[in-house]
């Protein structure tokens, strides 16, 4: 499948820049939804909704969000539909003190807010719920009674514009609730140029090439600015002109594709993310060293498992590696809620990388 990676050096790329991967960095335009989504989350109102059909970027519009306001937020790629898994997406975050521990005390749903408002003490969390529009009557009240509940968190629920219909025939409770609608279509002409050459540049190639500006007129027109449908579109002209061997994409090439497919792409497992709110600089400096190797290691790596993290950094004086990696984990864990570093979970698997304030703090170190 990827034999024909090299090919792409032509221009300088190092890979395929058309590939429907979610980047909250090449996120580009939508500036008017951008400042109401950030204006509802500034101050601080419960909840909003953003709706929009499939490919008009709701989930990269969801991750972007995640990267770029100071204040912790937890995204679920899906809501859960079983009040365990529910429950279990805060509990996996923030964990049990010793005395819930001796206690066996475990939240249920009808709890759920009491432990949540003990562990986030009144800061704000922004809740980012994707795909929205998968759910049911029940699991939108779960989600209505939490966020009534919560003492200070923002809900932001995206889904396809079914959501919003099923919200008001089913839930008007809800429906009354939300106080910032957003509907993302489509990007403007220029926005599309720049989607298309922040990709490029993302590979290491310059600006628009090989694409002429007459075909970026004409992108625009076949797919209507309609993000997942350029990028397809796009890495079907890449692949067609180096077949053809062609050094540009022009018009006339366009004019061979006619016909424009679409295939889904879906996640397979839900994913849950945790992006804390960012530590002070002080905090940072402070850190004990067996804190600072494991982000030292994350600074060059990114994305990594506590079992890796073990492995790489040969770390002795533990009975076991299972000792070790459980160790690692619980560092790993009170690192998340200080907000040195993030954690993407998908199903049973823990991955953590840097936050992106502190990755900074060691580009610049
Ligand atoms: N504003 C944008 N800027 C840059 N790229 C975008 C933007 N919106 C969408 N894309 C790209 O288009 C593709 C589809 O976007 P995304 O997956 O976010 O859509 P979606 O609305 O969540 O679709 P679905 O309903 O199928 O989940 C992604 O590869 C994404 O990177
Ligand atoms: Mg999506």
């Amino acid at each position: 499948m990827n034999n024909m990676d090299s090919d792409f050096t032509k221009w300088g790329w190092k890979e395929n820049p058309f590939v429907l991967k979610i980047d909250p960095k090449l996120f580009v335009g939508y500036n008017e939804q951008v400042n109401a989504v950030l204006n509802h989350i500034k101050n601080k109102h419960r909840v909003a909704l953003i709706t929009g059909r499939t490919g008009a970027g709701k989930s990269t519009f969801l991750k972007w969000l995640e990267t770029n306001y100071d204040t912790s937020k937890l995204y679920v790629s899906k809501p859960p539909e079983k009040s365990e898994d529910f429950v279990r997406v805060f509990t996996d975050i923030f964990g049990f003190s010793i005395w819930e521990r001796i206690l066996r005390k475990r939240p249920s749903l009808y709890n759920l807010h009491e432990y949540i408002n003990k562990k986030i003490k009144g800061e704000h969390l922004v809740f980012l719920v994707d795909e929205a529009h998968e759910t049911n009557k029940e699991v939108l009240e779960w989600l209505r009674v939490l966020t009534d509940q919560i003492d200070n968190v923002s809900l932001v629920m995206a889904g396809m514009p079914v959501l919003e219909d099923n919200i008001k025939k089913e839930l008007e409770t809800l429906d009354q609730r939300i106080t910032t609608r957003i509907n993302l279509i489509s990007l403007e002409k220029h926005e599309i140029k720049e989607l298309i050459k922040k990709r490029i540049e993302d590979v290491g190639g310059k600006g628009i090439e090989p694409f002429t500006e007459e075909a970026l007129e004409k992108i625009y027109e076949r797919t209507g600015g309609f993000p997942r449908e350029v990028l397809k579109f796009c890495n079907r002209l890449i692949n067609s002109a180096l077949e053809k061997n062609l050094n540009v994409v022009d018009e006339k090439l366009i004019e061979e594709h006619k016909e424009i497919k679409l295939p889904k792409v879906r996640l397979e497992e839900p994913v849950v993310t945790f992006m804390p709110k960012p530590p002070t600089d002080e905090q940072f400096r402070d850190l004990p060293l067996k804190q600072k190797m494991i982000l030292e290691l994350l600074s060059n790596k990114d994305w990594l498992t506590p079992r890796a993290i073990v492995e790489d950094l040969e770390l002795r004086g533990y009975k076991t590696k299972g000792h070790a990696i459980r160790s690692i984990n619980n560092i790993l864990k009170r690192l998340m809620l200080d907000g040195y570093v993030q954690r993407e979970a998908r199903g049973k698997a823990f991955m953590y990388a840097l936050t992106p304030k502190v990755k900074t703090l060691f580009v610049e170190s």
